[in-house]
C-alpha cells in the first residue's frame, strides 16, 4: 500500500461546523502529545476547542486543517485573536504524521492568515520540554522573542510572508544574528545543545531573551 506523501497533504480553513475534524486530530493525538498541546492530561476532548470552533469566522478566531489524500483531519493550527494586532497560535498534528514536515507547512499557512486578518504579532506557549514544536517554531520564526514563564516558554513573533514576492519588491530581511545563531544551534551543536535552549537562552524566569542570545 502506498505511503500518503507529505505534497499530498492539503490545507484548508475551518468554519464553524467542522467539528469532525477537531475531533478527528484530537483521536490521533497520543497522550503524550495531548499533554503537550493542552498542558495538562485529559482523555476527551476538552469542551473549549469546540466553543472555539463555533467563534471560528468572526475574524478574531481562525483555524486551519491539514487534511491526507482521503480527507481526514491530521493536523489543526488556531489563531486566536487577543489585541487587535496581536494573536495566539496553537498547533497539533496526528502522531502517525508527525516529523514529515505537516507541522512546518500548518505553521507556514497561519502565518499566511495572520496577516490576511490584521494579525502582526503571535504567541505561542510550549512547555520547555516540548523539544517538538520548540524547533518547529524556532525553525519557522528565528526571529522569536523567547520568555520564560515557570515551565513554559512563551514565543513571540512577526508572522512573515512565505511566497517571495514579484516585480521589485523583495520579503524583508532577515535579522542575521538570531537566525545565524539559531543555525549555529542546530547545526554545530545538535540536539543536545539545543535542549539546553530553555535553560541556556532564558537566564531567569520571566526573564527575556531570543533564540541568538545565549
Ligand atoms: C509540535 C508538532 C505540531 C510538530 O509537528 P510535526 O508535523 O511533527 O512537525 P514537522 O515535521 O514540520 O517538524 C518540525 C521540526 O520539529 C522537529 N521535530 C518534530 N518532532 C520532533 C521530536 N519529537 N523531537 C525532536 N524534534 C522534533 C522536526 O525534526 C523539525 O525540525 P528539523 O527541520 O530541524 O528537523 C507535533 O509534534 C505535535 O502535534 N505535538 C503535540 C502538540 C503540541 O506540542 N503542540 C504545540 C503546543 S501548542
Amino acid at each position: 500500500m502506498p505511503v500518503d506523501r507529505i505534497d499530498e497533504v492539503s490545507i484548508h480553513r475551518l468554519d464553524r461546523f467542522d467539528g469532525l475534524a477537531v475531533q478527528e486530530v484530537f483521536d490521533g493525538l497520543s497522550p503524550d502529545s495531548r499533554f503537550a498541546r493542552y498542558h495538562t492530561g485529559t482523555p476527551v476532548l476538552p469542551s473549549g476547542s469546540m466553543s472555539l470552533l463555533g467563534r471560528v469566522d468572526g475574524g478574531d478566531v481562525a483555524a486551519l486543517a491539514a487534511r491526507d489524500r482521503g480527507g481526514s483531519a491530521i493536523g489543526l493550527v488556531w489563531l486566536i485573536r487577543t489585541a487587535e494586532h496581536d494573536g495566539e497560535l496553537a498547533i497539533e498534528v496526528v502522531d502517525s504524521w508527525h516529523r514529515r514536515g505537516v507541522g512546518t507547512r500548518l505553521l507556514g499557512a497561519a502565518e499566511e492568515a495572520a496577516r490576511a486578518i490584521g494579525i502582526g504579532r503571535l504567541r505561542a506557549d510550549l512547555l520547555a520540554t516540548n523539544l517538538a514544536a520548540v524547533r518547529l517554531i524556532g525553525n519557522t520564526a528565528p526571529h522569536a522573542t523567547i520568555t520564560r514563564e515557570g515551565p513554559e516558554l512563551v514565543f513571540e513573533w512577526e508572522p512573515r510572508r512565505r511566497r517571495p514576492l514579484r516585480g521589485s519588491a523583495r520579503p524583508p530581511p532577515a535579522r542575521g544574528p538570531n537566525i545565524r545563531s539559531y543555525q549555529m544551534l542546530k547545526t554545530r551543536a545538535g540536539d543536545a545543545l539545543l535542549r539546553r535552549v530553555p535553560a541556556g537562552a532564558v537566564p531567569s524566569d520571566r526573564g527575556v531573551a531570543t533564540l541568538g542570545s545565549s
